[in-house]
């Protein structure tokens, strides 16, 4: 007789966007003249820029031909579009980065839950307190966090890092010395960004403890101030400790096409000398099969004169809408951080409202979804998540309804 992962079974309740959908769609169902304005979930509403569009046309044609056809994509990804990482992320901000350590994926999401693959389930993780759920979620299912006391919210094998206004939501270092620390700049859910100095600071501590760092940095198209770093690469030092993943989702609007990719730099190895490039490079292998090409074409077209001016006006775009939900629940008399160097807003919940009484409160009175705080991690108990993602006009909307609540 079979018998299942029993870690699975000790996560507790469901993915907290499913959680929120559920909610959301049993109240569109009981409601049904209501309009309901999402800035709930981190997903872009802008269409793909008209360089992509015109890239993906063209990689459909040339599957519709014998001498241009595509069948299995390289383990690693074309190479035309490791370079165009190569040159355009890295090699742009003075960063040299091997094509062999690039690896093309299908999402920053997947990369991030399966890096954990690679490393020793006796390591102890550290994360952010709010985080962005998979980080934990993906580690409870691989055996890698001990036991989950539902008082505290906490499992105990993991190292918790409260991102708080006490602390201007930037991490301090932990007391217990932790093998994996995850950060995320800029931050889901806080929408905070590390400055350069302050992400060195975490580079020299890794290097310290010989820990490894994941560095996610989904949202570096969105940073707007100069001392904050696009890439932990730009620490001296990163490519000893760190591995950083990125998405084509926020900054080019790949949600629904899916693409990202993760470096794991040849200089990476665990203390008894073994390197992580490899290690990743076979699982790579093993797992997946690659990014469809069509949608690698449409990563190429990102980085072309036409789809960076594109792509840099729809980062524009959500940023204005970031500018107005700040301006807007400020005036309104909201606590409200984050949306400088992020899509996300972070406010405080009015009147000590727990963050789950707030959504419902804003879905019932303003049917407007965002994301609870306490979602994110214990620390996130009584603040909330909106997102600049939304048209503008919905934007424009929502912070009225806020604002007349
Ligand atoms: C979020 O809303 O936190 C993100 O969209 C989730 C994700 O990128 O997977």
């Amino acid at each position: 007789m079979f018998k299942v992962n029993e870690n699975y079974l000790k996560l507790p309740g469901s993915y907290l966007f499913s959680t929120i959908a559920k909610k959301v769609n049993a109240y569109k169902e009981a409601n049904p003249d209501k309009e309901v304005i999402s800035l709930g979930i981190g997903d872009v509403t802008q269409p793909l820029a008209p360089a992509v569009i015109e890239a993906m046309h063209s990689a459909v044609d040339d599957m519709a031909s014998a001498e241009t056809f595509k069948g299995y994509a390289p383990d690693l990804g074309y190479e035309f579009l490791r370079s165009a990482i190569r040159d355009n992320d890295f090699k742009a901000r003075g960063v040299d980065i091997d094509l062999d350590e690039i690896f093309v994926s299908d999402g920053a999401k997947s990369d991030s839950g399966n890096i954990g693959d690679i490393f020793s389930v006796n390591n102890v993780i550290a994360v952010c307190d709010p985080v962005y759920p998979v980080y934990v979620d993906s580690n409870v299912m691989e055996g890698r966090t001990g036991t989950y006391n539902p008082e505290t919210e906490r499992w105990s094998n993991v190292i918790y890092m409260p991102c708080t206004k006490e602390n201007n939501f930037v991490p301090d270092f932990p007391e217990q010395t932790p093998d994996i620390i995850y950060l995320c700049s800029p931050n889901n859910p806080t929408g905070s960004a590390l400055k350069k100095d302050d992400l060195q600071k975490w580079v020299n501590y890794a290097n310290e403890k010989k820990a490894v760092i994941i560095f996610d940095a989904a949202y570096e198209a969105y940073i707007s101030e100069d001392d904050v770093p696009h890439s932990i690469y730009e620490c001296d030092g990163a490519k000893t400790c760190a591995i950083e993943i990125r998405s084509f989702s926020k900054n080019a609007g790949f949600t629904g096409t899916r693409l990202g990719y993760t470096i794991v730099p040849k200089q990476l190895v665990a203390e008894d000398g073994t390197a992580l490039n490899p290690l990743w490079a076979r699982r790579h292998g093993t797992k997946f099969n690659g990014a469809p090409y069509i949608i690698q074409k449409a990563g190429e077209a990102v980085y072309s004169e036409a789809g960076k001016a594109q792509t840099k006006e729809q980062v524009a775009y959500y940023m204005n809408n970031a500018k107005t939900i700040v301006e807007g629940l400020k005036s309104a008399g909201y606590n409200v951080s984050g949306a400088v160097n992020s899509p996300y807003a972070w406010l405080e919940t009015p009147e000590g409202m727990t963050s789950w009484d707030f959504f419902d409160f804003l879905l019932e009175k303003a049917n407007i979804v965002g994301t609870p705080g306490s979602g994110f991690g214990p620390s996130g108990e009584g603040y909330f998540r909106l997102t600049a993602f939304g048209t503008y006009e919905n934007t424009l909307k929502a912070i009225e309804r806020i604002k007349n609540l």
